[in-house]
C-alpha cells in the first residue's frame, strides 16, 4: 500500500514516518508499506499544483496530512498565510485524493472549541474558534468531503520540532529564577509517538468523521512544567502558577480556558486509548536528557 504523508517533518509527521518504518520491519516487501514522508520544503500544500503532480505521480491510496502553519501567534498577523495553508492547502489535499481514489486523514485541533464548556469536549459538540489558527484548521475540516477521517488532537510534544515540554527544560537550564505557567488553562498533552500509531490506524481503517485523540489525563500548563521539572531531576519548586490574565506580555492569541477533549469515537470503536500523559511526558525527558 502506498502512503503519502505530509509535512513530513515535523513533530507528528515525523514520527507517523517512523512508525510505518517500524511496521515495515521484518515485512516482506510485497506487502509492507510504500512511505513517502513529503517535508514542507519536498511539498508546500498551499501549492495546487504541486499537490495535484505529486497525487498524479504517486497515486497513494491513503494521504495522512499533517501539515500545517502551527504557530499559534503568529497566525494573528499571518492571516493569509494561515488559510492559505491551513485551509486552501487541506482543499487541494481533498481535491488531489478525490481525483485518486486516496483516502484522505486530516489533523486537527482543540483550537477549534470556545473552551466555555464546563466538561470535556466530544466529537460533536459545536466548535467556535477564538484564534485565526483554530478558525484556519475548521475551515480545513470544512474543505473534506464525508469520507475523510479528522483526527483532533492537543497540547502536542515530541522528538522533532518545538514543543512545550522542551521550552520547560530549556527554561530550567536558562537560569535559577521562578517559572511562571497558568493554571487556568485545561487540556490533555499528547504526545507524537503515541499519536502516530492510532492515526494511522485510524487514516488505514479509512473510518470516516472526527476522531478526538490524545494522551489521557486533563491537566493545566502550570501542572505540566511541574510534572516535567520533577521528572527532569530539576527544583520542581521554582515553577509558579499565574493565571492567564496575569501573562506578561498577553499572548496575542486567545486560546480555550478548557479544550480537554473526550476520546469519544475512539473509545466507541474498541481503539485503545492512548496512555497517561505523565507516562509518556517522563519518557520524553528521558530521551531528551539522555
Ligand atoms: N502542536 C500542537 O500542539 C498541536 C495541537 C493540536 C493539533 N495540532 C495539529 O497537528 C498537526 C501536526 O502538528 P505538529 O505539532 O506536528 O506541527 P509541526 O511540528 O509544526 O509540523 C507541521 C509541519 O508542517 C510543515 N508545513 C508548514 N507549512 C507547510 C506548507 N505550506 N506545506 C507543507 N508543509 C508545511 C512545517 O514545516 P516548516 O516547519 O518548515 O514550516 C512542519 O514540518 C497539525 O495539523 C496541527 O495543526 C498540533
Amino acid at each position: 500500500m502506498r502512503v503519502l504523508v505530509t509535512g513530513a517533518k515535523g513533530q507528528v509527521g515525523s514520527e507517523i514516518v517512523a512508525e510505518f518504518d517500524r511496521r515495515n520491519s521484518g515485512r516482506d516487501s510485497r506487502t509492507g508499506f510504500d512511505v513517502i514522508g513529503a517535508s514542507h520544503e519536498e511539498l508546500d500544500v498551499a501549492n495546487r499544483d504541486a499537490v495535484h503532480a505529486i497525487v498524479r505521480t504517486l497515486a497513494p491510496e491513503v494521504i495522512i496530512h499533517p501539515a500545517a502553519f502551527t504557530a499559534v501567534d503568529a497566525c494573528e498577523t499571518e492571516i493569509d498565510r494561515a488559510f492559505s495553508v491551513n485551509f486552501v492547502g487541506t482543499r487541494h489535499l481533498a481535491e488531489a485524493a478525490d481525483s485518486v481514489g486516496a483516502h484522505l486523514c486530516y489533523l486537527s485541533t482543540d483550537y477549534v472549541f470556545d473552551g466555555t464548556l464546563d466538561r470535556p469536549y466530544r466529537e460533536w459538540d459545536d466548535p467556535n474558534p477564538q484564534s485565526v489558527y483554530g478558525r484556519s484548521k475548521l475551515a480545513g475540516e470544512r474543505a473534506l468531503d464525508a469520507s475523510s477521517t479528522i483526527v483532533r488532537t492537543s497540547w502536542v510534544s515530541g522528538q522533532r520540532g518545538a514543543n512545550m515540554l522542551k521550552t520547560v527544560l530549556r527554561l530550567l537550564d536558562q537560569s535559577d529564577g521562578p517559572l511562571r505557567f497558568v493554571n487556568d488553562q485545561h487540556g490533555c498533552p499528547s504526545f507524537a509517538k503515541d499519536l502516530a500509531p492510532t492515526i494511522i490506524d485510524l487514516a488505514l481503517s479509512r473510518l470516516r468523521g472526527v476522531f478526538h485523540v490524545t494522551n489521557q489525563g486533563p491537566t493545566t500548563w502550570f501542572d505540566f512544567a511541574r510534572t516535567v521539572a520533577e521528572f527532569a531531576g530539576a527544583n520542581a519548586g521554582r515553577v509558579e502558577p499565574i493565571t492567564t490574565a496575569e501573562l506578561v506580555p498577553a499572548r496575542p492569541a486567545r486560546r480555550p480556558m478548557n479544550s480537554v477533549l473526550e476520546n469519544a469515537a475512539l473509545r466507541e470503536i474498541g481503539h485503545a486509548l492512548l496512555p497517561d500523559w505523565r507516562e509518556s511526558a517522563a519518557q520524553l525527558v528521558r530521551q531528551l536528557n539522555g
